[in-house]
C-alpha cells in the first residue's frame, strides 16, 4: 500500500473542489424574455459538492454565509448528474465563490417546481415575454409553469427569506413560491389552511410520498394518504373559530404557531417551541414522518423535532416498519400467528421495509378470509379521536364489521378503561403496527389482521404447529391447520434429508462445486450473490476508484434498484471458493449500526468481489489528516461521536457477536462516515476469527505499521491489538495528525513519543493543535480523551481495557484506570521473537482475506 498515492489523490480532489469563480455574487433579479439552459458552460455558477450533489444557480441573493438561491439542482448521484430539479436551495458563499467543502455544508433544497418530474441536461427555464415562467425538458416537453402569462409580470426575483417572486410594475406579487410549499418551510413562511407539506420518498428521491402535514380549520394534522387518510398526529385549537378567513401556521423565530384568522394575528392559539434562530433555519417534513427544524451553524444541525408529542413515541409513525410491520422500540418484525407465519419480510436485511402476505388477500374468495389475533398491538391513528368507525362496542362486533367489508384490512380494537368495550378502527390499508406497552400507554389494545387462508393452510412452522392453541375460533380452520402442520412436518423431514445429502456432497470435494453454490445461495439472510457481469455493469466497468488497499481496489457502483454501493475487487486472493464463501458468511452475519454492511459478493471463476453499503463521506483519514488544506473540518462533538461509534463497533466485534472477531487493522482508512457522520468500521479483510475458547491463534503478522501493538513482536495476539490501534486512532482524531508525520519537526514526527515526553513534562495538552480553537475550548474533555487513549495504548496488553469498558468510559459511567504507563512502544510481556523491525516493516503482509481457521 502506498499512502502517498492516497495523499496526492486527495489533494487533487480538494483543489478541484475549490474551483473559484471570478464572477461576483448577488444577482437576485431577472427580466422578461430570459432563457436559461441547463448546461454547465452557460450557467455561470455551476458548482459540484463533495457529497455528489451539484447546483447551477440562476438567481442568488446576498454574498456571504448561508444564502438563498434558485436554479438547477442535481441530487447526490454517482458519476454524472442526469436528473435535475428547478429548486430553491440554501448554499454557503463567500464574496466570490460557493463553498463546497463538506465541512461547510451541502446545498439544502427548500422548494422545487418539478419534484415528481426531474428534467435532464440541456432542459430550459424561460421567463417569457408574456411573463410566464416555464420549465421544459430537453425534448421541449413542458414540465412545469407558473401559468402567469398575461398577468402583467415584469420580472422575477428571489427574496432575502427564500421566496421566489414574479412581480408586476407596482412591485406587487403576482406569483410566489411561498404559495406552493413542497416539503419545507423557511423562517417567515406561512402554511395556510388547505395547504400541505408532503414528504419526499427518500433523501435521494424527491418524488412525493404518502406522508403529509396539513393545516385544517382548527389545527394541524399529519397523515398518511389512504382511503380515508390515516392521521398519525393531530393538534387542535381550543378556541372555536368564528372567522371565515383561513387559519394558518406561521414559522417564526422561536415558534411554529397556529392562528385562526389572518385578520386577527393576535389570536395565536397554540404553538410549538423552536429554539431561537441564531442563523438560517428551515423545517422539513421528512420521509420518516418527522417534522424537523434544521439550523445552520458550522454545518446543518437538527435543532427541533416537532411532531413527536404523541403518546405513541418512536413507533408512532406510519411508515417506520413498512406495511404490516410491527414496531417495538424502533425494531421491526412481522406479525406471526400461533399456528405459523402468514407474512414474510420484503427484505430480510431491511426489516423496516415491511412485510407482505404469503397468500395475498383476494376479494373473490372472502370465504377464506380469517383474522389473525394479535394481543397488545396498537396503531398510530389512535392519535385521531375521529378515526374510530365504531365507538363503545366490543371486540367481537369490531371483528365482524371487518369481516363484512372486503376493503377492511384489519380490525383494531382499543379497550376503554377497565371495561371490555372500546373503540374499533377498520383501516383500508395497514401501515406500521405498534407493540403496545401498557405500562406506558395505560390502555389495552388488540389487532385482528385479515389474512387469506386457502383450503390448505400455508406451511406453518412445524416446531410449534399441531398442538399449539389456535388463534382462529372456527373448527374447519383447525382441521385445515392440522392438515397443514402434518404436511409441513413431512415437508420438514424431506428438507432435513435434502440438507443432509447436500452436506454429504459438500464433503465430497470441489467437484460438486455447483451444488455447493446452490446450497449457499439458499442460506436465508445471507448476502446477495452477484455475477461478475452484474458488478461490472454496476460499477461502469470499474470506472470510479474510491481507494486502494493492500489486497484490492474499491470502486463506486449503483445496483439495479438504485442502491449506491462500494465494490471491493480482491486481487491475487489465494483462497479457494469454499474459504471465500465461509468468509463471506462470517462477514455477512455481522449486523451492527457501527459496522459497514456487506450487501453481497461475487465468486466466479477467479474473481472475488465484495459489495458493501456506500458511505458518502468516505473514510475518516481524509477528514482528520488534511486539515491544513481545508477549514477545521470536524468539530469536537462530531469527533467525539465518531470515537464512540468506533468503540461500539469494536465492542460488538470483540464481545457481542456470535464469533469473537479481532479486526487486526483498525486505522482511519478503515473507518467510514455516512452523510450524518455516523462512523462504521469497514474492511474485515484482515480480520481473523478467534474462537471463543482459544484466545490467540494467529500465526503471521498483519495490520499497518503505525497502528501495530507491540505484542506483534511476540506471538501472543488477542483482540487487545485492536484496542491498541483504537488508541492510536483516538489520538490521531484528537490531534488532527498522523501518528507518523514526516512533515512535523524532528522531535514530533512520532506522535506517541511526543505524547510520552509531554506526559513527562506534565503538559499533555501541548499535543493538540494550537490553531484548532474548537479543540482548545474543550480542553478538559480532550484531556480525558487522551487519557483514555493512553489506557488503550498500554504496552502490556493485559492492562488495556476491553472495548466495552472503553464505551463505558466514553459514556461517563466509568473512569480511566489510574497509574498509566507512558511507555507505549515496548511490550513488557514481549517474548523472544524479535526479527521483525517495526520501523522498516513491510506493508501489510496479508494476501488473504483472513487467516486459517
Ligand atoms: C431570533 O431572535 C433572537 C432573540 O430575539 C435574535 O437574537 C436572533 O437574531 C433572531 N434570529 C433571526 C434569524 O432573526
Ligand atoms: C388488559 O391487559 C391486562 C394484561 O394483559 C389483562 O390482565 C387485562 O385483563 C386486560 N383488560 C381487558 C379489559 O382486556
Ligand atoms: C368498507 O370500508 C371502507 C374503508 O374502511 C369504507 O370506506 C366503506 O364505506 C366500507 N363499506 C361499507 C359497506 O361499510
Amino acid at each position: 500500500m502506498q499512502p502517498w498515492k492516497w495523499v496526492t489523490g486527495l489533494l487533487l480532489l480538494i483543489s478541484f473542489s475549490y474551483s473559484l469563480h471570478a464572477q461576483p455574487y448577488d444577482y437576485p433579479t431577472a427580466n422578461l424574455s430570459t432563457l436559461w439552459i441547463n448546461d454547465p458552460s452557460i450557467i455561470t455558477h455551476n458548482v459540484s459538492f463533495l457529497d455528489g450533489s451539484s447546483v447551477r444557480s440562476i438567481l442568488l441573493r446576498g454574498s456571504l454565509g448561508p444564502r438563498f438561491a434558485c436554479g438547477f439542482f442535481c441530487n447526490r448521484t454517482n458519476g454524472a448528474c442526469d436528473s435535475f430539479l428547478f429548486a430553491i436551495f440554501i448554499v454557503q458563499t463567500n464574496s466570490v465563490s460557493y463553498i463546497t467543502s463538506p465541512a461547510i455544508g451541502f446545498p439544502q433544497v427548500v422548494w422545487s417546481a418539478n419534484r415528481n418530474n426531474p428534467v435532464r441536461e440541456n432542459a430550459t427555464l424561460e421567463l417569457t415575454q408574456e411573463g410566464d415562467l416555464v420549465l421544459r425538458d430537453v425534448d421541449g416537453a413542458m414540465v412545469w409553469s407558473t401559468n402567469t402569462s398575461g398577468k402583467s409580470v415584469v420580472g422575477m426575483n428571489i427574496s432575502e427569506t427564500g421566496n421566489l417572486v414574479l412581480f408586476n410594475r407596482n412591485n406587487s406579487i403576482v406569483w410566489q413560491s411561498f404559495d406552493y410549499p413542497t416539503d419545507s418551510l423557511v423562517l417567515g413562511q406561512n402554511l395556510m389552511e388547505g395547504q400541505r407539506l408532503t414528504a419526499s420518498v427518500s433523501v435521494l428521491n424527491s418524488t412525493q410520498s404518502l406522508l403529509s402535514l396539513s393545516v385544517i380549520a382548527n389545527g394541524l394534522s399529519a397523515f398518511v394518504a389512504s382511503d380515508p387518510p390515516q392521521i398519525y398526529y393531530k393538534r387542535t385549537s381550543s378556541r372555536t373559530k368564528n372567522s371565515t378567513e383561513p387559519s394558518y401556521m406561521r414559522f417564526m423565530n422561536g415558534s411554529f404557531a397556529f392562528f385562526t384568522s389572518s385578520s386577527e394575528p393576535s389570536l395565536q392559539d397554540f404553538d410549538f417551541t423552536v429554539p431561537l434562530a441564531s442563523s438560517v433555519q428551515y423545517m422539513k417534513l421528512e420521509s420518516d414522518g418527522h417534522l424537523r427544524v434544521y439550523e445552520w451553524g458550522a454545518g446543518w444541525k437538527v435543532v427541533a423535532d416537532l411532531i413527536t408529542g404523541s403518546i405513541l413515541g418512536v413507533c408512532g409513525y406510519p411508515t417506520i416498519c413498512g406495511d404490516y410491520g410491527i414496531c417495538s422500540n424502533g425494531q421491526c418484525s412481522c406479525p406471526r400467528g400461533i399456528a405459523g407465519d402468514y407474512f414474510t419480510q420484503l427484505n430480510a436485511r431491511q426489516p423496516n421495509l415491511g412485510c407482505s402476505a404469503i397468500t395475498p388477500l383476494s376479494c373473490q374468495t372472502p370465504q377464506y378470509h380469517h383474522l389473525l389475533d394479535l394481543a397488545d398491538i396498537s396503531y398510530f391513528n389512535y392519535a385521531d379521536d375521529d378515526a374510530a368507525v365504531l365507538k363503545g362496542t366490543d371486540a367481537e362486533s369490531c371483528r365482524d364489521a371487518c369481516m363484512k367489508n372486503c376493503s377492511c384490512k384489519a380490525a383494531l380494537f382499543q379497550y376503554g378503561g377497565n371495561s371490555s368495550y372500546g373503540d374499533c378502527f377498520l383501516p383500508s390499508r395497514l401501515f406500521s403496527l405498534i407493540n403496545n406497552q401498557q405500562e406506558v400507554t395505560h390502555y389495552n389494545s388488540s389487532a385482528f389482521i385479515k389474512v387469506q387462508i386457502p383450503p390448505i393452510a400455508p406451511s406453518p412452522n412445524p416446531s410449534n404447529g399441531a398442538n399449539a392453541p389456535l388463534s382462529f375460533g372456527k373448527k374447519k380452520i383447525r382441521t385445515a391447520v392440522i392438515l397443514g402442520s402434518s404436511l409441513a412436518a413431512v415437508f420438514g423431514a424431506f428438507l432435513l434429508i435434502c440438507i443432509c445429502i447436500m452436506v454429504l456432497r459438500r464433503k465430497n470435494g470441489e467437484r460438486e462445486e455447483e451444488e455447493e453454490e446452490d446450497f449457499f445461495d439458499q442460506v436465508p439472510g445471507m448476502p446477495m450473490r452477484f455475477s461478475y457481469e452484474n458488478l461490472k455493469a454496476a460499477t461502469g466497468n470499474f470506472f470510479n476508484k474510491l481507494g486502494e488497499g493492500g489486497f484490492g481496489s474499491v470502486f463506486e457502483g449503483t445496483l439495479d434498484d438504485g442502491t449506491r454501493v462500494a465494490v471491493k475487487r480482491l486481487d491475487g486472493i489465494g483462497q479457494g471458493k469454499r474459504e471465500f464463501l465461509a468468509e463471506v458468511e462470517t462477514i455477512g452475519s455481522i449486523h451492527h449500526v457501527n459496522m459497514a454492511r456487506l450487501i453481497g459478493f461475487c465468486a466466479e471463476k477467479s474473481y472475488r468481489l465484495l459489495v458493501y453499503e456506500y458511505m458518502c463521506n468516505g473514510s475518516l483519514d481524509k477528514w482528520i489528516f488534511f486539515r491544513k488544506y481545508q477549514k477545521p473540518a470536524l468539530d469536537w462533538q462530531t469527533k467525539r461521536k465518531i470515537i464512540i461509534d468506533v468503540a461500539k463497533g469494536l465492542a460488538y466485534l470483540h464481545e457481542e457477536c456470535r464469533q469473537r472477531i479481532a479486526h487486526l487493522d483498525i486505522k482511519p482508512h478503515n473507518i467510514l462516515l455516512d452523510e450524518n457522520f455516523n462512523a462504521k468500521i469497514s474492511d474485515f479483510g484482515l480480520s481473523k476469527l478467534i474462537d471463543r475458547d482459544q484466545s490467540h491463534v494467529i500465526t503471521r503478522m498483519r495490520g499497518t505499521p503505525g497502528y501495530l501493538a507491540p505484542e506483534w513482536l511476540s506471538s501472543k495476539i488477542t483482540e487487545k491489538v485492536d484496542v491498541y490501534s483504537f488508541g492510536v486512532v483516538v489520538l490521531e482524531i484528537v490531534c488532527g495528525r498522523k501518528n507518523f508525520d514526516e512533515s512535523q519537526s524532528e522531535e514530533s514526527i512520532h506522535l506517541l513519543s511526543l505524547l510520552k515526553s509531554k506526559a513527562e513534562e506534565d503538559r499533555l495538552l501541548d499535543v493538540i493543535d494550537k490553531q484548532d480553537k474548537d479543540m482548545q475550548s474543550h480542553g478538559e474533555e480532550t484531556m480525558k480523551m487522551i487519557k483514555l487513549a493512553v489506557w488503550c495504548l498500554q504496552g502490556d496488553f493485559t492492562r488495556r481495557p476491553s472495548m466495552s469498558m472503553v464505551v463505558k468510559v466514553l459514556e461517563g459511567v466509568m473512569d480511566v484506570e489510574p497509574g498509566l504507563d507512558y511507555n507505549f512502544l515496548t511490550s513488557t510481556r514481549t517474548a523472544a521473537h524479535k526479527e521483525v523491525d517495526l520501523g522498516v516493516s513491510a506493508p501489510p503482509l496479508a494476501s488473504v482475506l483472513s487467516g486459517p481457521r
